[in-house]
């Protein structure tokens, strides 16, 4: 198969549909821009895994996802897009960067969430920006600008409750959006222990990367709890 990109967390194949392609999860593991680099064995199964299960839990409730069809453990087809290159960053408690950058300590749960972007770009260092700096930037369009907050706030909403239903606390997550051939825009790239901060509910355990990015230990125990959690089997 052709590979056409590999990322730090995936790799992604050329299928013999031009619509859509086939993303291959890794256990290589990177934090702080990829300067600390890991393995997490089991990771990319986990994170395949879960990733579609809740892109179909969001599809079931009306939110327009990438996601085709998992092949196996760690490879999924999914719709080709082009990548909005911005973080899309939701928070329900404070934690990691706005914790740093406010000067706050973690864990002061917010009466409403809050919604920021951080430019996609490694060697900038991801930097937080506005939308008007977005659209001066010309990386997406004010209408877009628009999709893109509604819909992740509604997935904060859904999300939050299921995972309350598992007993974590979600304390914030980062979506990356795509567009289609006819510009419609859909949510893309993840949803995973890499890419959210689950804690526990009763316990207040990290349950995410925090641990991989924190040197805590543990981490794949986390990765397959939060599988255990969200499947059901506990
Ligand atoms: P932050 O507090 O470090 O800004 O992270 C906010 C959320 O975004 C957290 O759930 C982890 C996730 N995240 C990514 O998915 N990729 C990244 O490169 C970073 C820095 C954070
Ligand atoms: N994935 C990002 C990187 O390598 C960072 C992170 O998730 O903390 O650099």
């Amino acid at each position: 198969m052709n590979q056409i990109y590999e990322g730090k967390a995936k790799k992604v194949f050329e299928t013999d549909d031009p619509g859509l392609v086939l993303v291959s999860y890794k256990d290589d593991a990177t934090a702080f821009d990829g300067t600390k680099k890991g393995v997490i064995r089991g990771k990319g199964s986990v994170n395949n895994r879960m990733s579609n299960f809740l892109m179909k839990l969001l599809e079931d409730q009306g939110v327009t996802t990438h996601f085709v069809e998992e092949v196996n453990d760690t490879d999924t087809i999914v719709k080709k897009v082009e990548i909005v290159p911005l973080e899309v960053i939701v928070r329900n408690v404070s934690a990691g960067s706005f914790a740093k950058n406010y000067g706050v300590k973690e864990g002061i749960v917010f009466e409403r969430p809050t919604f920021e972007y951080s430019y996609k770009n490694d060697d900038l260092h991801d930097p937080l920006i506005n939308a008007s700096h977005a659209l001066a930037l010309g990386l997406a369009s004010e209408e877009e600008l628009e999709t893109i907050e509604s819909t992740a706030l509604k997935i904060n909403d859904i999300l939050k409750d299921f995972f309350k239903s598992c007993g974590v606390d979600l304390i914030d997550f980062k979506l990356e959006f795509g567009r289609l051939p006819d510009g419609t825009i859909i949510l893309a790239d993840e949803i995973s222990p890499d890419t959210c901060r689950f804690w526990d509910s009763k316990t207040g355990e990290k349950l995410d990367k925090d641990r991989f990015r924190r040197d805590m230990g543990d981490v794949e125990e986390a990765y397959q709890e939060m599988m255990r959690r969200v499947f059901g089997e506990d």
